[in-house]
C-alpha cells in the first residue's frame, strides 16, 4: 500500500507563535506571477504537463515543498535547478501528481457498489442481453483502484449462477508513467480486502511483496493518457475518477464532467472520491444515487446551449481520432 497524501495542510501563522523569528525553510516561494508562469511553461513545454489545469494555490503549495527541499529561494532559481536535474524534475512531476492510493480506499464506497450498483448494473446488462461489463478508472496511480476493481467484480459474478457467462474490461489510466509501471508489475507490500473476499483468490507471495492474481490482472488494461487532452470512450458502464478532480480548476473539472457523460452509457454510473462533489449535478448531466459515497448516475440527455457548445469541439475530436471506440474494441496493451 502506498504511503497516503503526504500534502501538509497550510496552517496561516504556523511557527510563529513557537519561535521569535521565520524559520526561512518555510518561507513562501519568492518570485514575480511572471516568474511563476515561466516556470509552468517550462513544465510544460519539457514535460508536458499543462499546469493550467490545476489550481494555482495547489501548484504553489506543491512547487514550494520541493523548493524548500532544494533550499531555493526564487521560482527562476529553481527552473534552472529543474534545467540541470533530472531526478529534481522527477521529484516534482511525482509530488505534483500526488500519486498516492491504496486497495478498496474508503472500503464503504466498494460495498455500496456492491450493494446497490452492480445489481442495477447487471439488471440492466440482462435487459440489454449485453455480457461485458466496462469500467474506465481514470487517474489510477499505481493500480489498487482498478485492482480493487476487478476483484469486486470477480467476488461479485462468483456468487452468481451465471458467473461464467459475463466479462469483464477494466481501463485503467494515468498520466504518471512511472506509476503505470509500477501498476503493470502488480506487486505490493500489503494490500486489504473486504470482509468475506478470499486474499489466496486474489493475491499469491511473490519476495516480501504481493502479486495480483492472472485473473484479477486479466480484467486490467493500463494506459498513459492525460485526461485533459484525451477523447471519450464509448458506452462505459460506470467510470471510477476518484482524488483526481480536486486538483483541477472549475472549468476544467466542467471539461472531464463533458468528457466522463460522452464516456458512459445511458444509466451508466461515475464515482469521485469522497471529498469531491459535483456542485449543480444536474447541470453537469449527472444524478445523486448515493450522496455520502459520492455515486452518481448519468441523467437523461439534456443539452443546455451553453454547455453544448463547450464540449462539442473536443468531443467530436475525440470522436473523429479514435472512431468512437471504447475500450472493449479498441487495441490495448498491459
Ligand atoms: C491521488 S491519485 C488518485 C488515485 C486513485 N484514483 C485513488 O483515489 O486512490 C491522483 C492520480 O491522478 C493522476 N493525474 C493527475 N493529473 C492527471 C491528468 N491530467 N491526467 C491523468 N491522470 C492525472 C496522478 O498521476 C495520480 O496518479
Amino acid at each position: 500500500m502506498a504511503a497516503r497524501d503526504r500534502e501538509r495542510p497550510d496552517v496561516p501563522g504556523e511557527g510563529a507563535s513557537k519561535a521569535p523569528f521565520p524559520d526561512p525553510a518555510a518561507a513562501e516561494p519568492a518570485g514575480s506571477p511572471q516568474e511563476f508562469q515561466l516556470l509552468l511553461k517550462h513544465i510544460f513545454d519539457h514535460r508536458g504537463l499543462d499546469c493550467r489545469q490545476y489550481k494555482p494555490s495547489y501548484l504553489k503549495r506543491r512547487i514550494g515543498v520541493r523548493m524548500r527541499a532544494t533550499s531555493t529561494a526564487r521560482y527562476l532559481d529553481y527552473l534552472q535547478r529543474l534545467k540541470r536535474d533530472p531526478d529534481e524534475y522527477r521529484r516534482l512531476l511525482d509530488d505534483l501528481t500526488i500519486n498516492v492510493t491504496e486497495f478498496f480506499r474508503d472500503p464503504d464506497v466498494y460495498q455500496a457498489l456492491r450493494q446497490y450498483v452492480l445489481p442495477q448494473m447487471l439488471e440492466h446488462k440482462r435487459a440489454k442481453r449485453s455480457n461485458t461489463i466496462r469500467i474506465w478508472s481514470a487517474g489510477c496511480a499505481t493500480g489498487e483502484e482498478p485492482y480493487s476493481l476487478s476483484i469486486l467484480l470477480l467476488d461479485f459474478l462468483s456468487r452468481l449462477p451465471d458467473r461464467d457467462s459475463w466479462h469483464v474490461r477494466i481501463t485503467a489510466t494515468d498520466l504518471d508513467e512511472r506509476s503505470l509501471q509500477a501498476a503493470r508489475r502488480g506487486i505490493y507490500p500489503s494490500f486489504t480486502l473486504l470482509p468475506g473476499m478470499q486474499p489466496e483468490r486474489y493475491f499469491r507471495r511473490e519476495g516480501e511483496g504481493w502479486r495480483v492474481s492472472e485473473e484479477v490482472a486479466h480484467a486490467v488494461k493500463f494506459h498513459r493518457a492525460d485526461l485533459m487532452k484525451m477523447p471519450p470512450y464509448r458506452f462505459l458502464d460506470m467510470i471510477l475518477c476518484r482524488n483526481v478532480l480536486i486538483y483541477f480548476e472549475r472549468d476544467m473539472q466542467a471539461r472531464l464532467l463533458d468528457l466522463f457523460r460522452a464516456s458512459l452509457r445511458r444509466d451508466g454510473f461515475l464515482v469521485l472520491g469522497k471529498s469531491e462533489a459535483i456542485i449543480g449535478a444536474a447541470g453537469a448531466g449527472f444524478e445523486p444515487v448515493l450522496r455520502r459515497e459520492r455515486i452518481y448516475r448519468k441523467a437523461e440527455e439534456t443539452c443546455l446551449p451553453a454547455r453544448c457548445e463547450r464540449s462539442r469541439p473536443s468531443l467530436r475530436e475525440g470522436a473523429g481520432s479514435r472512431g468512437g471506440q471504447g475500450p472493449a474494441t479498441r487495441k490495448e496493451s498491459r
